[in-house]
């Protein structure tokens, strides 16, 4: 008898939907693309005929309604995130929210909230998390290879090439880019080190207007440059500066602890290790460099997406859920609670205190 095959709706036909969620939903053999809507009756008629998708809708709850969907990506901007993400579970369809999960802490807990209720599966567009870099630095650390945490430090800067003038408006995107690029980064410092306990920062917006592909975007109301200390709930110290303004591209991540150090390289591809807590004879001691290869950006969003259809139809837990989502926009609320008070910030955030909208 053959499989079943999860029904799969996506909410939002732009830019991440077309490059990433559609083509690899259809290349997935577990999956069946069933439907897809979006506000633009256009986007959703030219996605439907270009992905061979039966149905197609200017209206999402009409997909939500359709009985074939069993699961659904929601892709539209930030700020449109919440509504659709608890809408699909209140109708019992299990969810992949692209990043950020929301633009307010509030919208985030309901989300979760949502999804726990109804008892479907809720995972996050986070496909850094699925290349093999990281996960072998959260094994190292797991392996007490670096010995008690100490200090970390993140440089994640370059020149930004966005698709659509929204990501600089703060009323869609929620911020620039510490909620945009650095969100990834929020969840990878939290599931690399732990709960953040404090937050000092400082942000600036250095360029006020930028040509989006030939539309010139003026009055840019979002950061784009942000240097942050933070304190962890272990004791261990950390900076991360997150800029979208500058020419070059470079960074990465340096773990330094008791007994050893990791140092990640831009990608997460290449990883220089030193330990002391290695067998071999002292006078081989030093830097040794672990040569992984991270997965084409096509193969992590397949790897993003086929995480939810196999916890759904094999019956697994996810690795990665809404609540890890959650967290890390409480980080990034606080930095830019930090950033806009001039004053350190203690997490977790207090719910009376949390800025609901940045
Ligand atoms: N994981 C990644 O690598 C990655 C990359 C780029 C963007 N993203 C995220 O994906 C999301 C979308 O980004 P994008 O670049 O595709 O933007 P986009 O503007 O190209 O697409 C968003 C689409 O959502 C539609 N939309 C808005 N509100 C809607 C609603 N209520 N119902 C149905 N459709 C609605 C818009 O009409 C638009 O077509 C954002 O959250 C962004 O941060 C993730």
């Amino acid at each position: 008898m053959a499989e079943h095959t999860l029904g799969y709706g996506v909410i939002g036909a732009g830019g991440i939907s077309r490059f990433a969620h559609l083509p690899n939903l259809a290349r997935n053999p577990r999956a069946r693309l069933v439907a897809i809507a979006d506000i633009d009756p256009a986007k959703a008629r030219r996605a439907a005929e270009d992905f061979d998708i039966p149905y197609w809708y200017d209206d999402y709850h009409e997909l939500l309604a359709n009985p074939e969907v069993e699961a659904v990506s929601v892709t539209t901007w930030p700020a449109a995130h919440a509504e659709p993400v608890i809408a699909a579970a209140a109708a019992g369809k299990h969810v992949l929210c692209e990043k950020p999960i929301a633009t307010s802490l509030e919208d985030a807990d309901a989300m979760v909230e949502a999804a726990d209720r109804a008892g479907v599966r809720f995972t996050m567009g986070y496909q850094h998390r699925f290349g093999t870099g990281l996960p072998l630095v959260k094994q190292l650390l797991g392996e007490g290879v670096i010995g008690r945490p100490m200090g970390m430090t993140q440089v994640g800067v370059g020149p930004s090439a966005h698709g659509v003038p929204w990501f600089l408006q703060k009323q869609y995107s929620g911020g620039g880019v510490l909620i945009d690029w650095g969100i990834y980064t929020a969840h990878t410092i939290l599931w690399l080190m732990g709960p953040v306990a404090s937050v000092y920062a400082t942000s600036e917006i250095f360029r006020s207007e930028v040509m989006v592909r030939d539309q010139l975007v003026t009055g840019i109301d979002v950061e784009d440059t942000v240097m942050a200390t933070m304190r962890f709930a272990n004791g261990a110290m950390g900076s991360w500066y997150a800029a979208w303004a500058v020419a070059a591209a470079h960074g990465g991540m340096t773990l330094d602890g008791s007994d050893g150090s990791i140092i990640t390289g831009r990608d997460n591809s290449g990883l220089s290790v030193f330990s002391n807590t290695f067998s071999e004879p002292a006078h081989l001691h030093g830097w040794r460099q672990l040569k992984t290869v991270e997965p084409v950006l096509a193969d992590l969003h397949y790897r993003k997406l086929a995480h939810l259809i196999d916890s759904v139809l094999d019956d697994r837990p996810l690795q990665l859920t809404g609540a890890d989502g959650r967290d890390a926009l409480e980080l990034v609320l606080a930095i830019y609670r930090s950033a806009e008070t001039g004053r350190p910030v203690s997490l977790p955030l207090a719910r009376s205190a949390v800025p609901q909208s940045v």
